[in-house]
């Protein structure tokens, strides 16, 4: 899959190591930065991210901040984007399965970095449930929209 990877210095740390194991899982990674723990603005990486996944240079993106509520705030401003803080096996694959979600946002001072690699491996693993999350995802569409 081809993958954009971003972060700020609270995710930086966990960034490098979940780059390392998406590339050794034969995923093509893009990483969007930051490139070190010199404190950087969140929103700034998130915009690389969202305008990466909703221009379909990217399948999927995933955003690491100290708690990912920052990198999902400003991931879903823009059009396209369902990006999803999650914090367990179950809410990354929920993530997939009924929000066809296509941004992770973790929190690196909440989680190990090796539990974030398995959370993005279970989200990129779990298949779209289809059928009525399709119709509850038109409905977010035609939010972006302004239609409802
Ligand atoms: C940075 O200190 C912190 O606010 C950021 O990483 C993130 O947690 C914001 O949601």
């Amino acid at each position: 899959m081809k993958l954009v990877v971003g972060a700020d210095h609270g995710g930086y740390r966990a960034k490098e190591r979940l780059v390392r194991a998406l590339m050794a899982a034969g995923h093509h990674v893009t990483d969007v930065g930051t490139i070190d723990e010199s404190s950087v603005d969140y929103p700034d990486f998130a915009v690389r991210v969202g305008r990466a996944v909703a221009g379909k240079k990217a399948d999927r993106g995933v955003l690491l901040c100290g708690t990912g509520i920052g990198m999902a705030i400003a991931a879903n401003k823009i059009r396209g984007v369902r990006a999803a803080v999650v914090w367990n096996k179950k809410t990354a694959a929920l993530a997939a399965e009924h929000n066809d979600a296509n941004v992770l946002c973790l929190g690196a001072r909440i989680l190990s970095s090796s539990s974030i690699v398995a959370l993005v491996k279970a989200w990129l693993a779990a298949p779209f449930g289809g059928d009525r999350h399709v119709r509850r995802i038109n409905k977010i569409r035609a939010l972006e929209r302004g239609n409802r």
